[in-house]
């Protein structure tokens, strides 16, 4: 066994994390969601973890197991989201890696909706989900010091990232490339670019572990006041 050296950097910080897709019901039996592993969330609540932050771990029904050593929450819908990120208030640092769905079933059926025979489809009705980083972000009181988001993009990545920091009241957005020829959806490594009010800082591609020590150090710099 080898021991890794102890860095508590983040000791005595809280730190929510938000990871995997949410399903949100059409009824008991199907449900819509966003494709997610939940790989990339796991990994920062993980190297969070290891730099002594205690870590809240909201997540939805990921693939990946989350990790040991951090408070496990778990949760189906975006609302159930919102609500358990609310309970785990107070925090330092909020890092929303979670693939949200934008919007839930509004006309969901408490039973198996069942072929009726006319050959006609049911028609679903949406309602769109609360927005759990612009509501974190815009937080009054109790505000996280670092707020973090992330922004898949397939195109225009940096404008499309930058312009959901200030809307979102992110510090940061954490943007990557997910158009399909990068074949970063559901593979092992990522390529980032670290949206701050500062500019963008793009990062080489590499493993998503790597992405997530990386970034568990930035914020660890930030709220330990650091230099940057
Ligand atoms: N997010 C969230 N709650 C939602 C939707 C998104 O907390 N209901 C967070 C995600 O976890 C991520 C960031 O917002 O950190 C950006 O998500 P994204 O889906 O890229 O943003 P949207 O505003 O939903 O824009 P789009 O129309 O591009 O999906
Ligand atoms: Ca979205």
């Amino acid at each position: 066994i080898k021991n890794a050296p102890v860095d508590h950097r983040l000791s005595g910080k809280h730190v929510i994390v938000t990871s995997g897709p949410t399903h949100e019901p059409i009824d008991p039996v199907r449900y819509i969601a966003n494709r997610s592993s939940g790989a990339q969330g796991t990994a920062i609540a993980a190297a969070l973890r290891d730099l002594g932050a205690r870590v809240s771990f909201v997540t939805g029904p990921a693939e990946v197991p989350p990790p040991h050593g951090v408070d496990v929450i778990r949760v189906q819908t975006a609302e159930e989201m919102r609500r358990a990120v609310e309970a785990a208030l107070p925090a330092d640092a909020a890092v929303m890696a979670a693939a949200v769905a934008d919007w839930r079933v509004s006309n969901a059926n408490g039973s198996k909706i069942k072929k009726d025979g006319s050959g006609r489809p049911p028609v679903l009705e949406f309602t769109e989900n609360p927005d759990i980083l612009a509501w974190i972000g815009a937080l009054e009181a109790g505000r996280p010091e670092l707020v973090v988001g992330f922004a898949a993009e397939t195109d225009d990545v940096i404008l499309h990232a930058s312009s959901k920091r200030m809307r979102k009241r992110a510090d940061w957005i954490v943007a990557n490339d997910v158009r399909p020829e990068t074949g970063i959806m559901g593979g092992a490594e990522n390529a980032v670019t670290l949206i701050t009010h500062e500019g963008a800082e793009e990062w080489p591609r590499m493993a998503k572990s790597d992405v997530a020590i990386r970034l568990a150090e930035r914020i660890a710099d930030s709220l330990t006041g650091s230099v940057l």
